[in-house]
């Protein structure tokens, strides 16, 4: 049996978190698995193992929780992203009504006249914050009121959304000090996210009636609550800066992008490609399990990092160049398989609507300043000032 290479790397410092690529190369090159020593848990970091790990449930389990540490898995039981099948497949198809494509097409309209309304508004400004100012506002405009929370829970869906994530870490000070607001959300959810207090055709409160129904078990319906409230804005707030900061540093590609805007689809998986806003979740083995010679015991965790997949080279020719016309559909941003994100198709539908009211009104996005947000799993901008022409 070979020994498993190893690094003693802390992948959630802040230099990492600022700039994980050399040290996702580093990974990627020691080979197909490493134990992260200082991290306490095997990554995957080339684009083949994480896409066959995303894709095999049934070793690579998700039911112990996908998270780092104990403490945040043991909240979130109970949550779909946290299960397997045959329960898995039940809470997934009822979480997934209000997201089927049949139900998202009405929503286009709606979503398209608000981004050109919004967008023309920014770009009569001459300049604005690509985070605060364009790419939150579709989220908590319209997604936030979908899921139908009542107003002051509203407002603290994105801060709970980030403490999550933040909360899936080690045991590190970032880890911690997230813990009180996740709390926070999931007493929240627990006893007073109710019928009564819920918008009465909002997603949250077609959960509470599909169990009426008999569709679901009602102690279920807290817990998809979260899955709603959580991943719903944030990231989908990372991917649209993310594309504007990437165009602003890229003009070559507006120039492309405006000249053929049918390439908008293949340019948004090229900047979840390259800027994969969730990075990481976790698996737990269910079995032993061979990689390419390199075997990890069963009940190991095992982390797939998605940012790291997906500036693969053996996958991605010249992984690190931004190029629209790449057309990278089997990016692993979404994750892939059982648990491939439930919500993949309405943030797609925000990003190409501001993508292509963006397109005919901005020529030059001037990059003025910008920062980014540190998160122990998510990346992405807290700040980025633009001025267009
Ligand atoms: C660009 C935006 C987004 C990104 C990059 C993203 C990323 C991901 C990833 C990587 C997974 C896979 C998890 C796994 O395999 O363990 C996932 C699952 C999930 N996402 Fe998203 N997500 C986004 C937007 C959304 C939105 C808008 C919603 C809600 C409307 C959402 C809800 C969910 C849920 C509920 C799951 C769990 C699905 C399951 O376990 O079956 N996500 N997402």
């Amino acid at each position: 049996m070979n020994a498993i290479p190893t690094s003693d790397a802390d992948l959630f410092t802040d230099e990492n978190l600022s700039d994980p690529y050399p040290l996702y190369e580093e990974l990627r090159e020691l080979g197909p698995v490493v134990e992260l020593t200082a991290n306490g848990i095997y990554a995957f970091a080339r684009y083949r193992q994480v896409r066959e790990a995303s894709g095999n449930w049934q070793v690579f389990s998700s039911a112990q929780g996908v998270m780092m540490n104990d403490r945040i898995n043991s909240v979130l039981q109970g949550v779909t992203l946290c299960s397997d099948p045959p329960e898995h497949t039940q809470m997934r198809e009822v979480l997934g009504r209000p997201l089927r494509p049949e139900k998202l097409r009405k929503l286009v309209p709606l979503i398209e006249d608000e981004a050109e309304r919004h967008v023309a508004h920014l770009v009569e400004q001459g300049s604005f914050d690509a985070v605060t100012d364009l790419a939150e506002h579709l989220p908590l405009a319209v997604v936030s009121e979908l899921v139908g929370l009542d107003e002051t829970h509203r407002t603290r869906m994105l801060e709970w959304g980030a403490a999550t994530f933040d909360a899936q870490g080690p045991m590190n000070q970032r880890t911690m000090d997230a813990f009180p607001q996740l709390d926070e959300m999931v007493a929240f959810a627990l006893h007073e996210a109710k019928p009564d207090t819920l918008k009465p055709d909002g997603w949250a409160a077609r959960l509470y009636a599909a169990a009426a129904q008999g569709d679901l078990p009602v102690e279920k319906c807290p817990f998809m609550v979260i899955d709603y409230i959580a991943p719903s804005l944030g990231t989908t707030i990372h991917a649209i800066s993310s594309a504007v900061h990437l165009f602003a540093r890229n003009p070559d590609q507006w120039d492309l992008l405006r000249a053929d805007p049918a390439l908008v689809p293949h340019a948004i998986n090229e900047v979840l490609r390259l800027e994969s806003p969730v990075q990481r979740f976790t698996r737990c083995l269910t079995e032993d399990y061979d990689v390419e010679g390199y075997v990890l015991p069963a009940g190991s965790r095992v982390m797939l990092l998605y940012g790291a997949a997906n500036r693969d080279g053996r996958r991605y020719p010249d992984p690190d160049r931004f190029d629209v016309r790449r057309r990278p559909s089997d990016q692993l941003a979404f994750g892939r398989g059982e648990h491939a994100c439930i919500g993949m198709n309405l943030a797609r539908i925000e990003m190409r609507a501001l993508l292509e009211s963006l397109l005919p009104r901005v020529s030059r996005f001037e990059l003025l300043a910008s920062e980014l947000e540190l998160n122990n799993t998510t990346r992405g901008l807290r700040r980025c000032r633009v001025r267009v022409r």
